[in-house]
């Protein structure tokens, strides 16, 4: 059995927790996409474990983690990751696989993000500032990427740094009135990367055929959520990558023909980071309230996330275009205490009522969201283990999501830990 953990909304939808809990039953965990824009956590024991770019299943010791081709991988911060694993006795010697065509994040692509997001004043993305954007436009661009295989040839890889730097240099004076970078310090980096990294880089395409072949079951763990997807999510505030199911063919190698099961994780309501319209936001005393009861600030960046009511448009867009199977929902807990608790069902654009998910962003800025209102519920959730022995207000609120996005809600979040999760 072949599955995928996909995000169904902006990002930080629980992915990480229902990784760690399916990777139980799983041999190997992929991640195929972003890079340590990525925040996922999970909470084991006293434990709480944020990954940026290691698959949620390290945590579990007999699980082979895989950084698969369209990851864009930041060498010190996954090295630092690998040592804080290790820190806790959870070694990633000969379960580690990283893809030789995954490209590499350098300082220079932070340097670039960071100032090109100073530059555009109000106009900015918001990104998380880890040289995303600036990675993968090198991709595209071709001629002055570096891969993990570039780690393999260091004397070519001195010269290309040459030339990267260069260019790079001539834009950030250019444009930017900023200092240059250097390639030999850059060069020292890579040395030391390719010292600790180059043993764990593979052709990881051939190892998942081979062991899909050999019948072992692997979990896709996609990183950021569907609705920020390059192609396919709230253009230009989306990530750079193909954050939605689609992107797990072209990140892993690996067609969707051979996954059998297609799961998304979606919050009992919405956040978002970073700019970008959000037609349920609630920039008020309940996103206020959602905000501080479910510790909604960012795992990579720490900064407070825009809260808001579910939406339930949004969502059914995500569940289309990614096949989704079931529904993980997470959070419910986070809205325990809440008089009433609504549910986007249609959006008004220019006094149409629409239920599609716009494609065009500038129309989704201009969404009236129309809503749902069911009756909150005051009791503590977050130790129950049945759906029925939630309160029935709560039961009512996941059977009208169910309702309006047509899938099975079949876990339930109730808490960040293991243990806090309702199996249906
Ligand atoms: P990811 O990026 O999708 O993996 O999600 P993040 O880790 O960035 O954010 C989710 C946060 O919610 C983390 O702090 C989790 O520990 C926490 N969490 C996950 N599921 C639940 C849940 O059902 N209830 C509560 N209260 N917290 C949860
Ligand atoms: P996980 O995997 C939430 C958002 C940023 C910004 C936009 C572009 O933890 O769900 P980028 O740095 O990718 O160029 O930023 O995307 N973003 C995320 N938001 N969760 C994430 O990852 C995100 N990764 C990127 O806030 O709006
Ligand atoms: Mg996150």
């Amino acid at each position: 059995m072949n599955s995928c953990i996909v995000g169904l909304q902006w990002g930080d939808e629980g992915k990480g927790k229902i990784v760690d809990i399916l990777a139980e039953n799983h041999d190997i965990v992929v991640r195929y996409n972003g890079g340590a824009n990525a925040g996922h956590t999970v909470v084991v024991g006293d434990d709480k474990f944020a990954l940026h770019l290691l698959p949620s299943g390290a945590i579990r010791p007999n699980i082979i983690c895989v950084i698969a081709n369209a990851v864009v991988v930041d060498p010190e911060t996954l090295l630092e990751e690998i040592e804080t694993l290790a820190q806790k006795n959870i070694t990633l010697t000969h379960r580690l696989l990283i893809s030789e065509n995954a490209h590499i994040v350098l300082d220079y692509h932070k340097k670039e993000d960071r100032l090109r997001e100073e530059s555009l004043g109000k106009y900015k993305l918001g990104t998380t500032i880890q040289g995303i954007g600036p990675c993968y436009a090198d991709k595209v661009g071709r001629s002055h990427a570096l891969r993990m295989c570039d780690l393999r040839d260091l004397k070519n890889l001195r010269a290309k740094l040459h030339t990267i730097t260069d260019y790079k240099n001539k834009i950030f004076a250019a444009l930017y009135n900023s200092e240059p970078i250097s390639p030999d310090k850059i060069f020292e980096k890579c040395k030391s990367y390719a010292d600790k990294l180059l043993p764990f880089t593979t052709d990881t395409t051939e190892f998942l055929h081979r062991s899909i072949a050999a019948g072992k079951s692997v979990l896709f763990e996609g990183a950021q959520g569907t609705l920020l997807d390059i192609d396919h999510g709230t253009f230009p505030f989306v990530t750079s990558s193909n954050s939605s199911a689609l992107g797990i063919s072209t990140g892993s190698g690996v067609p969707v023909k051979m996954l059998d099961k297609f799961i998304g994780v979606a919050k009992a309501y919405s956040t978002r980071v970073g700019a970008g319209p959000f037609p349920t936001e609630q920039d008020n005393q309940i996103g206020q309230y959602i905000r501080d009861k479910g510790s909604e600030y960012g795992t990579t960046t720490g900064r407070p996330r825009r809260c808001g009511w579910f939406d339930a448009v949004a969502v059914s867009y995500s569940i289309t275009i990614g096949a989704i199977d079931s529904v993980a929902l997470m959070h419910l807990d986070t809205l325990t205490g809440l008089n009433e608790v609504k549910i986007c069902r249609a959006y008004e654009i220019n006094g149409k009522e629409i239920s599609f998910f716009p494609a065009n962003t500038t129309k989704l800025a201009q969404a009236n969201p129309i809503y749902e209102t069911v009756t909150g519920w005051q009791d503590d959730i977050t130790d129950v283990k049945d759906f029925h022995d939630l309160p029935t207000n709560a039961q009512n609120y996941v059977v009208l999501i169910e309702e309006m996005t047509g899938k099975p809600v079949t876990i339930i979040g109730v808490g960040p830990k293991r243990a806090q999760t309702i199996f249906r």
